[in-house]
């Protein structure tokens, strides 16, 4: 092998390699735009948890359930019906939970009070004029059971 044929296939070998780079650079930046191009999904999908029978929900009594995320669901009947509402506080984001001896949801960490309604009564989120997120409810009068609205964490 002479010194120019080495010369003549390093240079061979380098235009390969610089073709096979340049080509996958493109691709990927082709396949970047395209999946930028794609619609997204803009709501998370909704999963309906199977939160209990109608009649297990007494009036003034809160069930806990937890979705998909970990967090807490609170579901409370009252005499206007069932709400969901979520535990976590919308002041700093403590966990909030019901007193049944003073009928209203409490967050320990900084004294915060809810009413019933999920509406904050005192403390620094009343200040703010926070109220619990309210969480989805379905209630299937056929059937007499209860569903939560909870997000699907999940991908795909
Ligand atoms: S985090 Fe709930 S009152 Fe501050």
């Amino acid at each position: 092998m002479t010194r120019s044929e080495g010369a003549t296939r390093r240079d061979v070998l380098a235009r390969v390699l610089m073709g096979a780079g340049l080509a996958l650079s493109y691709g990927l930046l082709a396949a970047q735009g395209f999946l930028f191009l794609l619609p997204r999904r803009l709501e998370p999908k909704v999963r309906w948890l199977f939160a209990g029978r109608l009649d297990q929900y007494r009036e003034g009594v809160v069930r806990e359930f937890t979705g998909l995320d970990g967090k807490e669901i609170l579901v409370r009947r009252s005499t206007g019906g069932i709400e969901a509402f979520s535990s976590v506080c919308p002041h700093l984001g403590c966990r909030v939970h019901w007193v049944p001896s003073r009928k209203e949801f409490f967050c320990p960490c900084h004294n915060g009070v809810f009413d019933g309604d999920g509406v904050a009564v005192s403390g620094p989120p009343a200040d703010a004029g926070q109220r619990l997120a309210r969480v989805p409810l379905r209630v299937d009068d056929a059937a007499e059971v209860v569903y939560v609205g909870v997000r699907d964490v999940r991908k795909g």
